[in-house]
């Protein structure tokens, strides 16, 4: 039979037990902190109809998308993030739930985007979205779980602040187009471009507006000099201070715009070193979708945490399980058993040579476990087993219990 190599798709990636081990107890802490504020955990499918994400995400998202088509004719679609996904679960479910729905995720996404560091076609997102609340304090209370979360796996991060309102304000009379393509722009950063499309529109007096604000970046007292609608202003303006009685450290950035078209009011975005271009760990704010999938008008909020890239650099190591091998002094049989009794009565990892070695084999192939535990018919017949200590090499004749409690002391240590 002639045989191929097969290797992953570009952007993919295969992870072994090391790096999944230190993936799941960054991810347990995640979960830990969002159950500490009242999330709770929803899933959805991995594929929806294309039209969820056509809908209101925005160009961005739509050039990135793994659409196809299934047997049925039917246009799908890999999700690219969970916003929709969880706001159409929302409009479908939660009819007659009591507002607000606090709800958490993990989960992959998919973007064909151009493979590079920090940036995959396949990746994962950790998020919440507080469902129901139009209200500062929930907005408030958004920001600082995402601030906590960053804080508690030790990255050297910056979260900044924004209102996608006061730059909508601005551009309202522009049409569409020529608005989402300044937002674009804006949110690349690219000024020079936007300066030279906007004289080209002859709004060169609006870019100079454009520049004014996208330039302020500062604690909240920044605002105050600006010339803002009275609604933006005093929703800044609380949101910060509710965010300072967080300690959550921020700086207000009106560039902020974000990729997708559904955010209404404020934005945040937290930005982590040591990642090059791919920096941006984190993205967030208010947004109405419900009614955009047949739901009532339903003001929310939430982020996405970019879980592969907190990978990157977070400081988090998984805890080292305690490990013993039971081996076998000739008789297999009775020694599984003991491995089995064992394991009903301490949490550690209990292996077993699968391979014929022998006794004196198995205890050099063991020799970076913690301890050893010797079976054989003597041991069973008289109830009395050699533990040893395979760091000291320290050997007890213990009966089952004293292991067991010996094993479980160690377990806690
Ligand atoms: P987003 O900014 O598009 O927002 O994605 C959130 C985070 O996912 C980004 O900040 C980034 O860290 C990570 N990310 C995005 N694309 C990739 C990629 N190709 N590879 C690795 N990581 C990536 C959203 O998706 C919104 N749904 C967030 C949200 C929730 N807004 C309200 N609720």
């Amino acid at each position: 039979m002639s045989s191929v190599k097969i290797e992953r798709p570009r952007g993919t990636r295969d992870f072994l037990p090391d790096e999944m081990e230190k993936r799941r107890a960054v991810e347990r802490l995640m979960r830990e902190i969002v159950e500490s504020y009242g999330y709770r955990e929803v899933c959805t499918p991995t594929f929806e109809h294309l039209e969820l994400f056509t809908l209101k995400s925005g160009e961005g998202i739509l050039e990135e998308i793994y659409a196809f088509k299934d047997k049925g004719g039917r246009d799908l679609a890999l999700r690219p993030e969970l916003t929709a996904p969880v706001m159409r679960l929302f409009v479908n479910e939660c009819k007659v739930m009591p507002r607000p729905l606090r709800f958490y995720y993990f989960a992959n996404c998919f973007r064909y985007e151009r493979p590079q560091r920090g940036r995959y076609r396949e990746f994962w997102q950790f998020g919440v979205e507080l469902i129901g609340s139009d209200r500062p304090e929930s907005e408030a209370e958004v920001i600082a779980i995402a601030y906590r979360i960053l804080e508690r796996l030790g990255l050297d991060f910056e979260l900044r602040i924004g209102h996608v309102g006061v730059l909508r304000e601005l551009l309202k009379d522009l049409n569409e187009e020529k608005s989402s393509k300044i937002m674009r722009l804006i949110d690349k950063g690219e000024m020079d471009e936007l300066e030279e499309y906007m004289n080209e529109l002859n709004l060169g007096e609006l870019y100079e507006k454009i520049k004014e604000i996208v330039k302020v970046k500062g604690k909240s007292d920044v605002i105050e000099r600006l010339d803002l609608k009275k609604d933006v202003k005093e929703r800044i303006t609380k949101v910060c201070s509710l965010c300072d009685a967080y300690e959550v450290e921020y700086s207000i950035d009106l560039s902020i715009v974000r990729g997708l078209d559904y955010y209404t009011g404020i934005v945040f975005e937290a930005y982590a070193e040591g990642l090059g271009a791919q920096k941006q760990v984190c993205g967030g704010g208010s947004y109405r979708l419900a009614h955009v999938f047949g739901g009532e008008d339903t003001p929310s909020t939430g982020f996405a945490i970019g879980f592969d890239r907190v990978m990157e650099v977070c400081k988090i190591e998984p805890e080292r399980k305690l490990k013993i091998a039971v081996v076998n002094a000739g008789d297999y049989e009775l020694a599984l058993r003991v491995a089995e009794n064992l394991r009903r009565e301490v949490k550690a990892e209990i292996v077993m040579d699968v391979m014929g070695r022998s006794l004196k084999k198995q205890l050099s192939h063991f020799k970076d476990y913690d301890f050893a535990l010797i079976v054989g018919k003597r041991e069973v017949e008289s109830g009395i087993y050699s533990l040893k200590d395979l760091k000291t090499g320290v050997q007890e004749k213990l009966n089952f219990e004293k292991v067991v409690e010996k094993l479980k002391k160690e377990v806690k240590e």
